[in-house]
């Protein structure tokens, strides 16, 4: 396999369960959608809790922050997976949740969204 081409190894690669994000379009998914409610680093409480350091955050921990009883009782480990499932439909993932938002709907903007939260809320 000497001449084994670089393409053909391209093509059995796992594909990722997620097409991969574009971070600066989701900074401005971001800014519309999500800042009003929410800090994306620091410790600022706004109406919905700081997302700072959210891959790997257990639902309903951010000290200082009075969650809903749903989200207290969620137990969701945050990353790209469950943010993936939760953005579309937060009401679906979790019933009752006091985050007052419909969903992501278009087509790129959840790929974009969690590229940019991955950076963003990891500084
Ligand atoms: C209208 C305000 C509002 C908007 C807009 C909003 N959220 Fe929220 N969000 C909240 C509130 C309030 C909570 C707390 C929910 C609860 O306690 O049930 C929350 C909770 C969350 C959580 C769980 C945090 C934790 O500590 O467990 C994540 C993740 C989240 N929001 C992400 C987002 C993202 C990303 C966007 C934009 C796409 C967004 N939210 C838009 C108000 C909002």
């Amino acid at each position: 396999m000497k001449h084994f081409p670089l393409s053909a190894l391209l093509l059995i690669l796992p594909l990722p369960a997620l097409a991969e994000g574009d971070a600066a379009a989701g900074a401005g998914v971001f800014q519309n959608r999500c800042s009003d409610c929410h800090a994306e680093k620091g410790d600022t409480v706004k109406i919905g809790p700081p997302l700072t350091r959210l891959f790997g955050r257990v639902s309903g921990t951010w000290a200082g922050y009075d969650y809903s009883d749903a989200m207290k009782s969620a137990n969701i480990t945050w990353g790209a997976d469950t943010l993936a499932q939760y953005l579309p439909n937060p009401r679906a993932m979790v019933p009752n949740t006091k985050m007052n938002f419909n969903g992501l709907k278009r087509p790129g903007e959840l790929e974009d969204i969690i590229a940019y939260l991955a950076k963003a809320t990891a500084e």
